[in-house]
């Protein structure tokens, strides 16, 4: 293959850029394991992933693995065999998820996916008040299903299930949109979250992670199924090799703690805000393009700030924009999952990104439109309107 001059804009939804700070960080030769520096690597992430969290009361464990890793982390320790999880419908993230619970001979009750719509708290808390035999261990919630670009409201789905009186868990899936939009596992009354490397928190991927609170350690220690590699018990230990059931993966936890240092340098509140910025400039431009191009999302509040899923008009098929956009002009964008596959295609605006990358990629996503031959208004200026407008709104705030 011939080599590509400059570079070439990556936006998928994850894996995402990752920062030069990131990637040195990661180039070094391994420690041993005995060294003082990886039981302070270790403990400088697991501190750090608690700070992005915002808890100071959950046990964090992390694992050599991609999101499905955590996932399985989750059901490993949570769901045995006849184990009941209630998993709100949101397209093709939480049925994944559902098929692996199911997997290890648990039950996966679902609310029905209302296609572009974010989960409905009612729907969950009907469920929980109708269960009332308590079978509901857990509610397992995927915060922005990445391949629908959809967020769902995690603060009120949890009064939801406060407000049912029901003691199920409630797990979160932040992989996403942790480094993206705001969360906080104390205040939420979150027990579990899990999440990997690879979208907010710029990292390679193959790190997973999750964090449990007392009352989910307690669940998983009277879940009597076998298991050995995810089992947080045994991952409770002090020494490094014991959290990780084995060697721990260097490179990526030196990557990660980089990656958090950028995060608190720039400041959660900024991190948020950029991704605000950027996700309306993209979603300003698509709406912008019409004839029949559209936003999958169809609630402005339930639209992900990490992703933009993109509808195509009929007989427009999105795999070409993509092929064309990725071939001939260097942009990167994500293709449709699941039942979107053939529907929409993606453009990922999360992690390491700033206003000329999300230029520059709506500007090769229109000039591959224009190379296939179809009918659109362009949506940069709307794009670059939307930019400005966000910088003189923050300008315009009082400090
Ligand atoms: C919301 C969400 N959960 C879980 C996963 C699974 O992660 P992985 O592909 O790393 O296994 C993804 C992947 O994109 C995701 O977007």
């Amino acid at each position: 293959m011939p080599r590509i001059p400059g570079r070439r804009l990556l936006h998928s939804p994850g894996p995402t850029p990752v920062p030069d700070e990131v990637l040195h960080a990661m180039l070094r030769q391994p420690t041993d394991l005995g060294d003082p520096a990886v039981a302070q690597l270790i403990d400088d992430c697991e501190r750090g992933l608690q700070r992005l969290l915002q808890t100071t009361t959950a046990d964090v464990f992390l694992y050599a693995a991609n999101g499905h890793g955590g996932w399985e982390a989750v059901i490993a320790n949570l769901v045995g065999p006849g184990t009941v999880v209630l998993i709100p419908g949101t397209g093709h993230f939480s049925d994944s998820w559902a098929e692996q619970v199911r997997a290890f001979g648990g039950e996966a009750l679902r609310t029905p996916w209302r296609e572009g719509l974010p989960i409905a708290p009612a729907e969950v808390e009907a469920l929980l008040r109708a269960d009332r035999a308590q079978r509901i261990s857990a509610v397992f919630t995927v915060h922005t299903d990445t391949a629908s670009s959809v967020t769902s409201d995690v603060p009120a789905i949890a009064r939801a299930i406060q407000a049912a009186g029901h003691p199920a868990l409630h797990v979160v899936d932040v992989v996403a949109s942790l480094g993206a939009a705001p969360f906080a596992m104390d205040a939420l009354g979150i027990d579990v979250v899990m999440g990997a490397s690879q979208k907010g928190l710029m990292g390679q991927p193959g790190l997973a992670f999750v964090a449990a609170n007392e009352r989910a350690l307690a669940a998983a220690q009277r879940n009597p199924a076998p298991r050995f590699y995810w089992d947080w018990a045994r991952r409770r230990g002090a020494m490094p090799y014991q959290k990780f059931c084995g060697t721990a993966p260097l490179a990526h936890l030196a990557g990660l703690r980089a990656a958090i240092g950028l995060i608190e340098a720039e400041g959660l509140d900024a991190v948020w805000a950029r991704h605000q910025r950027l996700a309306g400039a993209v979603q300003a431009a698509v709406s912008a393009w019409g004839q029949g191009f559209a936003l999958f999302a169809r609630e402005a509040a339930a639209r992900s700030v990490s992703v933009t899923a993109i509808q195509t008009p009929p007989g427009v098929d999105p795999e070409a924009i993509r092929r064309v956009a990725r071939e001939q002009f260097q942009v990167a964008v994500a293709g449709g999952l699941g039942p979107l596959a053939g529907r929409v295609f993606r453009i990922g605006h999360l992690g390491d990104q700033n206003e000329a990358q999300i230029l520059g990629c709506l500007a090769g996503v229109e000039a591959a439109m224009l190379q296939l031959g179809l009918a659109f208004d362009s949506g940069l200026p709307a794009a670059q309107q939307a930019l400005v407008d966000a910088v003189r709104a923050v300008n315009a705030t009082p400090a």
